[in-house]
C-alpha cells in the first residue's frame, strides 16, 4: 500500500506532457497537445492532453487518465512500477511499509500525547479556574467527592471560545494536530477554528491502559443543549469500540468477577462514588456483539442495568441480541431493569451499595429475559402461540455458538413448546445429522419449523457477517467484484445471499444503503440485513473497499481449505490399496504437513 499523499504528490510534481511526448508525437493545438492515439488504430489525431489538468483523453475511443495510468496503459507498468519510476524522476523515494506504519504510529502517539495534555489542562482548570466554583459545585450537587473527581479524572472546560486552543497550540502543526485529535472544531469555510469542548465537566474516556483516547462533556446548565457532547471519531477513538470506565473498574476492583453495563457517564461515576466500582457504560451507542466481547474477554459476567421504561426495555432487547453471538460456554449475561423514574445514579443515592447489589443479585437471566419478552402478548396455553413462539425463537438460537448455552435455550425451548426436542436441535442446527423424523407431523410441529425457512439460509458464517456488513455500508464494493467471483459465492449455500447482494447492486443505477435495504424490505431477510447494516465494521471509508477484498479472499481460502479436509477424509477412509499413486501421495503430503495427536 502506497500513501494516496504520495502518490498525489509526485503527481503534482510530474508534467504528463514530458512523460507522454517521447512515446507519442504530440503537437501543441491551442491549450492542449494531440496526436494518433496509442491505444486505438487511427488515422487523424483524437488523442489529447491537458497540461493545466494533467489528464489525457481520446475522443474516438474514451481512453483517459493520470501520467500514473498512461504509463501503466502504454507501457504495461504494474501500479507500484508506475509510482516508483515517476517518483524518482521527481526525486522522490517510495516510502515502504514499514515506513508508512511508522508514520501512522507516530502520528497516534502524538494524539494520544495532546489528549493527554487536554486532560491536565482541564483538570487544572478544574483546581484554579476563577470560575471553578460552578464546576466544583455541580459535582458536589450530584454527591461527588474531590477523590473520585480525581480518580476519574474529571476536569473542567472553562467558557470561552480558544482557551484549549490558546494553551496547546502555538504553530499551524500543533492546530492541526488538536483538530485530528476531536478537541477543536474547525470550520473550513470560514476558516475558523475553536474548542470543542466550552464551560463543560470533562470526562476523559481512556482506554484499558489508561491513556485518554476521547472526552466526554456535560453542561452545566440544565437546558443547554447538547446535555453531552463527545468526542469525534478520530485515529484512536472508535466509539462502537470502547466502553467508558473500564480502564477505572479494574483499577478500583483487584479481581472483577463481573461489569454492569449502564447508559451513562454520570452513572457510572455515580456508582462508583458509592461503592459499585464495576460499572461501564457505552458511550451513547447501543450496545454492541464486539463491547460484550471485549467484556467477556476480561470478566465471565456482564449484568445490563437498563431504565425499566420502554425505552430501557428496548435497549436491553438489542443489548440480548447483540450479546447472543457473543455467549460462550462460561459466561453469563443478565438484566437488571431499574424502578421507572429513578436511572442508576439516582437509585444508588438514594438506596446505597447494598441494596443496590441486591438488586444485581436478584437481575434476570438473559434465558428469562429472552423467553419473556419473546412471549409478550402470547398466550402458551395454546397451541397456536406456543407455536409462535418457537417459531420467533428458532432463528435467534441457530444465530448462537454451538454449546451448553444454546443447548440450555433449545431445552427451555422444548419445556414451554412441548417441541420434540430432537426436532427443536435440528431446526436450530445444533444437529444437523439427525433428520427430522418422518411420519405425520405433529400437533404444532410442522408449520413453525418448517426446515427451509428463509432465515435459515442467512445463517451467514461471522466473516460473512461482516463481508455483508460491509456492503451494506458501501454498496459500490460489490463492483470490485465480476462474475467469477460471483460464480464462486454461488458454489457456497451460506454466501448465496452475499452473491445475491452483489448481484443486485451490479444492476442498480445507484446503489445507496438505502435502497440496497429497501429492496429487502418486507422479506424475511430484511430483520438480519438491518442488524448488519447497523454493525458499525470500524473502518474509515476508503479502508472499506480493502477490508471487504481482504474478508472475501478469507472466507475463499476457509473453503478452499474445507474441500480439500473433505478429499482427505474420503481417501482416510479408503482402503490403502484402492489409492492411486497420485492419492496415496496426497495422503502422504497430508500427514507430514499436519502433525497427527
Ligand atoms: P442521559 O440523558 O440518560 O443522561 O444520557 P444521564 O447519564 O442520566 O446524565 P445526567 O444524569 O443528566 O448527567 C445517557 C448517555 O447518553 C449519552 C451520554 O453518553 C450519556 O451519558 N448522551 C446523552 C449523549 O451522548 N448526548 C446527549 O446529549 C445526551
Ligand atoms: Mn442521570
Amino acid at each position: 500500500m502506497i500513501p494516496q499523499e504520495f502518490i498525489d504528490e509526485v503527481l503534482s510534481r510530474t508534467d504528463i506532457v514530458e512523460i507522454i511526448e517521447p512515446r507519442v508525437a504530440l503537437k501543441k493545438t491551442g491549450q492542449n497537445h494531440s496526436g494518433l492515439c496509442p491505444f486505438h488504430n487511427e488515422k487523424s489525431p483524437s488523442f489529447s492532453v491537458s497540461q493545466d489538468k494533467q489528464f489525457y483523453y481520446c475522443f474516438g475511443c474514451q481512453a483517459s487518465g493520470s501520467a500514473l495510468k498512461f504509463l501503466m496503459d502504454f507501457d504495461r507498468m504494474d501500479f507500484r512500477s508506475a509510482v516508483e519510476y515517476l517518483a524518482q524522476r521527481v526525486g522522490m523515494e517510495v516510502p515502504n511499509e514499514r515506513q508508512v506504519d511508522r508514520g501512522a504510529s507516530e502520528r497516534r502517539k502524538s494524539i494520544y500525547d495532546v489528549l493527554e495534555k487536554s486532560a491536565e489542562f482541564y483538570r487544572d482548570q478544574l483546581k484554579h479556574h476563577e470560575k471553578r466554583d460552578r464546576a466544583v459545585n455541580y459535582l458536589k450537587g450530584r454527591g461527588l467527592t474531590g477523590e473520585i473527581a480525581r480518580d476519574f479524572g474529571l476536569g473542567y472546560a472553562p467558557p470561552g471560545w480558544d482557551n484549549l486552543m490558546k494553551k496547546l497550540a502555538t504553530t499551524n502543526a500543533d492546530r492541526q494536530l488538536l483538530i485530528d485529535s476531536g478537541m477543536l472544531t474547525d470550520n473550513p469555510e470560514e476558516d475558523k477554528t475553536y474548542d470543542r469542548f466550552r464551560d463543560r465537566i470533562m470526562f476523559p474516556i481512556r482506554d484499558l491502559r489508561g491513556r485518554t483516547i476521547a472526552f466526554g462533556g456535560r453542561v452545566l446548565d440544565a437546558d443547554a443543549k447538547p446535555k453531552y457532547l463527545n468526542s469525534p471519531e478520530t485515529p484512536v477513538f472508535h466509539k462502537g469500540r470502547e466502553l467508558y470506565g473500564l480502564y477505572e473498574a479494574r483499577k478500583r476492583v483487584r479481581r472483577l468477577e463481573r461489569l454492569v453495563v449502564v447508559e451513562g457517564y454520570m452513572d457510572v461515576v455515580a456508582l462508583a462514588q458509592h461503592g459499585v466500582g464495576y460499572c461501564v457504560a457505552t458511550l451513547g451507542t447501543a450496545t454492541s456483539t464486539e463491547h460484550v466481547e471485549r467484556m467477556f474477554r476480561i470478566v465471565p459476567q456482564v449484568v445490563f442495568c437498563f431504565d425499566g421504561d420502554a425505552a430501557g426495555s428496548n435497549a436491553a432487547w438489542k443489548a440480548l441480541l447483540n450479546t447472543l453471538p457473543a455467549m460462550e460456554d462460561g459466561c453469563s449475561a443478565r438484566f437488571m431493569f431499574v424502578p421507572e423514574g429513578d436511572d442508576p445514579d439516582s437509585l444508588i443515592r438514594k438506596e446505597g451499595q447494598e441494596k443496590f447489589e441486591n438488586r444485581l443479585r436478584k437481575s434476570m437471566g438473559l434465558s428469562e429475559f429472552f423467553f419473556r419478552h419473546l412471549s409478550e402478548g402470547l398466550d402458551l396455553e395454546t397451541a397456536e402461540d406456543r407455536a409462535a413462539l418457537s417459531k420467533k425463537a428458532v432463528p435467534l438460537i441457530a444465530n448462537v455458538r454451538e454449546g451448553v448455552f444454546k443447548e440450555l435455550l433449545i431445552n427451555e425451548l422444548s419445556e414451554k413448546t412441548g417441541l420434540d426436542m430432537q426436532r427443536l436441535l435440528g431446526a436450530t442446527g445444533l444437529d444437523r445429522e439427525v433428520p427430522p423424523p418422518d411420519g405425520p407431523p405433529e400437533e404444532y410441529g410442522a408449520e413453525s419449523l418448517e426446515p427451509q425457512s428463509p432465515q435459515r439460509s442467512l445463517r451467514l458464517s461471522r466473516i460473512g457477517e461482516h463481508a455483508t456488513s460491509i456492503l451494506l455500508r458501501q454498496p459500490d464494493v460489490a463492483n470490485l467484484l465480476d462474475d467469477s467471483d460471483l460464480a464462486k459465492l454461488d458454489g457456497i449455500p451460506e454466501w448465496q445471499m452475499l452473491a445475491e447482494l452483489v448481484r443486485w447492486v451490479h444492476q442498480a443505477q445507484d446503489a445507496s444503503p438505502m435502497l440496497l435495504l429497501s429492496h429487502y424490505q418486507g422479506t424475511p431477510y430484511f430483520g438480519e440485513l438491518r442488524r448488519l447494516a447497523e454493525q458499525d465494521p470500524m473502518l474509515s471509508q476508503d479502508q472499506l473497499a480493502e477490508e471487504f477484498l481482504d474478508t472475501l479472499r478469507k472466507m475463499l481460502q476457509d473453503s478452499d481449505l474445507q474441500q480439500k479436509q473433505k478429499v482427505i477424509e474420503m481417501l482416510t477412509r479408503k482402503p490403502l490399496s484402492e489409492l492411486s499413486p497420485e492419492e496415496r501421495q496426497m495422503l502422504a503430503n497430508y500427514r507430514r504437513n499436519i502433525p497427527q495427536n
